[in-house]
């Protein structure tokens, strides 16, 4: 949802680099985008609707040892040349990344005292309070404007009259990058560039004074805060797309390394006692998450209710935090979270913790806003993922749920299987021939509905979500025992059914499901493990037989066979799957 990235060097040229920066950090948003720099007391400004390619040539002309940069995730205001950030008044210009909610209220004070507005964001209202507060001392106007403002947000500042950048953090991600040339501010640590090596995380309120010497925290009294600085290591996953035509597809073949870094990261990191504890003491579950997190939770609820027996639940985060559970000390709450950053689930498993919930965070962001409201932090080892859709993450996050159930029982047997899981994704992804021949289906049907049972529905709704995220084909994920209850209603000769079955004490009733839909004229993929199930089906229905799982384990084979699915069909559309349209990677507005 929008990044920010400012770079403050002691020689070289800052815009290029931010320029670099906001193309790594492209994925956070791409409505529109812009940079100022700031050279000889001047600030110079480019902005543009669209793409980071758009600033070009007019980019490569800023000079200057700092600079700031934006990469627009629209809220307020269409994407548009005007409505793209920075925004600039008197001696200053501002990104920001956020929403500023009382912006209309500011707006409406700033505009009786005179003040004029060119753009139709919410965002304009900062760069107007600051400039109105401007009395010769930058970082005091800033923390006067800071003080004024309700919302989230992350602030880049440049002043014509100082050297450096002044940084706000405020609910929204916000990092500060060292290495021997400078300093750089940037909304997530993967985009921060490679010469990098220690970081320092501010808290929310904090502001930050950033020269290329040296980076000074204060808190929004500006009284001086100190900081931990902590060191960053290469990735252990390459970035960059590694000869792959996208990351979507580069990211799905990491999944069996996925699984494989994420045992081990398990064993490495977590406190495996406490986390037993809290499982073991637990009378109570709540898994929650957005999107691809949120079904990935959905999968895990049948790991801890057969492995644990307890009763487990899954709720969407943004639905959990306006109608919280009575919680416990006994109850766990489980924060499943790619970015670590989602807004919503921040502030649902916030609540839950206030009222005396244990929070558990799965997180693939080590440094992330979870990390700080968890009592414990599972980490999903997926490294860097750029497509905006989750793919090798929700893997990820299969594993770490997955050793999490298997705490009440043997974890030792827990990573063999998933052993074996990473596997059967490495042995799937050797042929991609089934997967292109339902894509096919899939680019010429009206609709698409995904259908299963168990943990087999759970695959299907994120089946379902990822199909219609990359490729904007209608889909919907169904249990399939719901079928005749009305999507039924639906189907005709012109949609598709992926019915996924894998699991052998329900195969029988999806074979009936899908008869259901033939005798309605209906198209149907099948996906399953099961020979017997494949050998019956194929005469009526496109079948891919996975390799061989176990029924439990099977969510990690069908669903990168459907990410598959809908990559392919997204490349034959001609969609750009890395960077579906309206969506953005880290959601951090509500
Ligand atoms: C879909 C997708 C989103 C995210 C959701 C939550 O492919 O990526 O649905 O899963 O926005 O994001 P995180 O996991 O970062 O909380």
């Amino acid at each position: 949802m929008c990044g920010i990235i400012g770079v403050v060097r002691k020689s070289g040229n800052a815009a290029e680099e931010v320029f670099q920066g906001l193309l790594r950090l492209e994925y956070r948003g791409y409505d529109s985008a812009g940079m100022s720099a700031l050279d000889g007391g001047k600030i110079c400004t480019v902005k543009r609707g669209g793409r980071v390619s758009n600033l070009m040539p007019e980019a490569e002309r800023l000079k200057g040892s700092t600079a700031i940069g934006h990469t627009r995730w629209a809220t307020h205001g269409e994407p548009n040349d005007t409505n793209a950030h920075p925004h600039c008044s008197g001696k200053f210009s501002v990104v920001h990344n956020g929403i500023i909610e009382n912006y209309r209220q500011l707006k409406e004070e700033l505009s009786d005292g005179g003040a004029t507005f060119a753009s139709d964001t919410d965002s304009e209202v900062i760069v107007k309070l600051i400039d109105f507060y401007y009395k010769g001392d930058a970082l005091k106007a800033v923390a006067r404007a800071a003080a004024r403002l309700q919302g989230s947000f992350a602030l880049g500042v440049l002043c014509a009259d100082r050297e450096g950048i002044i940084a706000v953090k405020y609910k929204s991600p916000a990092v500060v990058g060292f290495d021997g040339n400078g300093a750089v501010l940037c909304s997530d640590i993967p985009a921060l560039p490679a010469s990098v090596t220690s970081v320092c995380v501010p808290e929310d309120g904090d502001i930050a004074e950033i020269t290329a010497e040296t980076v000074t925290f204060y808190d929004s009294k500006l009284t001086p805060v100190n900081r931990v600085r902590r060191p960053i290591f290469p990735e252990q996953f390459t970035l960059g797309q590694g000869g792959y035509p996208h990351y979507m597809i580069k990211e799905i073949h990491e999944a069996e390394r996925t699984v494989a870094e994420t045992c081990g990261g398990f064993f490495r990191n977590v406190d495996v006692k406490r986390l037993t504890e809290y499982v073991r003491g637990a009378d109570r579950i709540i898994i929650t998450g957005c999107g691809t997190a949120y079904n990935a939770g959905l999968a895990a609820k049948s790991y801890f209710t057969e492995k644990c027996g307890v009763f487990c639940q899954v709720e969407i985060a943004s639905e959990l935090r306006y109608s919280p559970p009575k919680v416990t000390p006994a109850t766990l709450v489980i924060a499943v979270t790619q970015s670590g950053e989602t807004a919503d689930t921040i502030e649902a498993v916030s609540a839950l913790k206030r009222a005396g919930a244990r929070v558990v965070a799965v997180t693939n962001c080590g440094y992330s806003q979870i990390t700080r409201v968890a009592h414990l932090v599972v980490p999903v080892c997926a490294g860097a993922e750029v497509c905006v859709a989750a793919t090798k993450s929700y893997i990820g996050q299969l594993a770490a749920l997955y050793l999490m159930a298997k705490l009440t029982e043997d974890l030792f047997t827990a990573q063999e299987e998933l052993t074996l899981a990473g596997a059967g994704i490495g042995e799937l992804l050797k042929s991609e021939a089934n997967a292109e021949e339902i894509a096919r289906q899939c680019a010429k049907s009206s609709a698409v509905f995904f259908l299963g049972r168990g943990l087999d529905y759970a695959v299907a709704v994120e089946a379902s979500l990822k199909l219609k995220e990359v490729s904007y084909v209608f889909s919907d994920g169904y249990p399939a025992g719901e079928l005749k209850h009305g999507t039924l209603a639906l189907i005709d000769e012109n949609t598709l059914s992926v019915v996924v079955i894998c699991n052998p004490a329900l195969a029988e009733k999806c074979c009936n499901a899908v008869s259901q839909i033939i005798s309605r004229r209906g198209k149907v993929a099948v996906i399953t493990c099961l020979a017997d199930v494949a050998e019956k089906l194929k005469a009526s229905a496109a079948v891919w037989l996975l390799p061989q799982c176990s029924a439990v384990l099977s969510p990690f084979v069908s669903a990168v066979a459907l990410q598959l699915v809908a990559y392919k069909t997204a490349v034959l559309l001609g969609r750009d799957p890395d960077k579906p349209r309206n969506l953005a990677k880290s959601v951090t507005v509500e």
